[in-house]
């Protein structure tokens, strides 16, 4: 069920939210950005010191390598829509647990269901595990879709961990690269 039926009550509700800890530290809430008609729907984690700073999500370093991998695929930022599994930054850039994950996500299928996107990928385990499924492992099954729903799912990894292991630069070019294929069989 859709509780907020416009982008503007959604994000009213969004930015005078308290139902967890994490709205005590925040400087912004970072509902997300991009085109509410997008076919492909991007989900992080949460904010970091810079998206708290600026009210935008994936504006920081990994943010920018987001920006790249999405450009590299013939795409803008404003073609897609950014957002993330909890809205306000976790002290420290920890995981959300569970709580403020549960929490928040309400605002984040509200999201879905307003957008409608064809595609839904989700960066890093922690979108990939309140989005798809808790138990699996990124490792395993990034760029593998998931039909489900009426979506087309993909875990892959998160941009950061990038940054931490570029090993990890390949398979996330490759999954982008299926990312493209899928786009172009669903806009045919
Ligand atoms: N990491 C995330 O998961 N989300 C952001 O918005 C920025 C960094």
């Amino acid at each position: 069920m859709m509780k907020w039926l416009d982008w503007e009550n959604l994000k009213k509700h969004c930015e005078i939210c308290t139902q967890c800890g994490l709205s005590r530290n925040r400087t912004n809430v970072v509902v997300g950005e991009g085109n509410p008609n997008a076919p492909l729907m991007f989900i992080g984690e949460g904010p970091g010191a810079e998206e708290d700073r600026t009210g935008r999500p994936f504006v920081g370093k990994a943010g920018q390598l987001l920006t790249k991998a999405i450009e590299g695929i013939g795409l803008a930022r404003e073609d897609v829509y950014i957002a993330n599994i909890v809205k306000c930054r976790p002290p420290g850039n920890r995981v959300p647990n569970l709580e403020e994950a549960q929490a928040c996500i309400q605002y984040l299928r509200n999201q879905v269901m307003l957008i409608k996107p064809k595609i839904i990928v989700c960066l890093g385990a922690t979108a990939m595990r309140h989005v798809i499924d808790p138990n699996m492992q990124i490792s395993k099954v990034r760029g593998e879709w998931i039909d489900r729903k009426g979506y087309w799912l993909m875990p892959t990894y998160h941009p950061a961990a990038l940054l931490r292991d570029e090993s990890k630069k390949i398979p996330f070019w490759e999954d982008f690269k299926k990312i493209r294929e899928k786009l172009k069989v669903i806009e045919d």
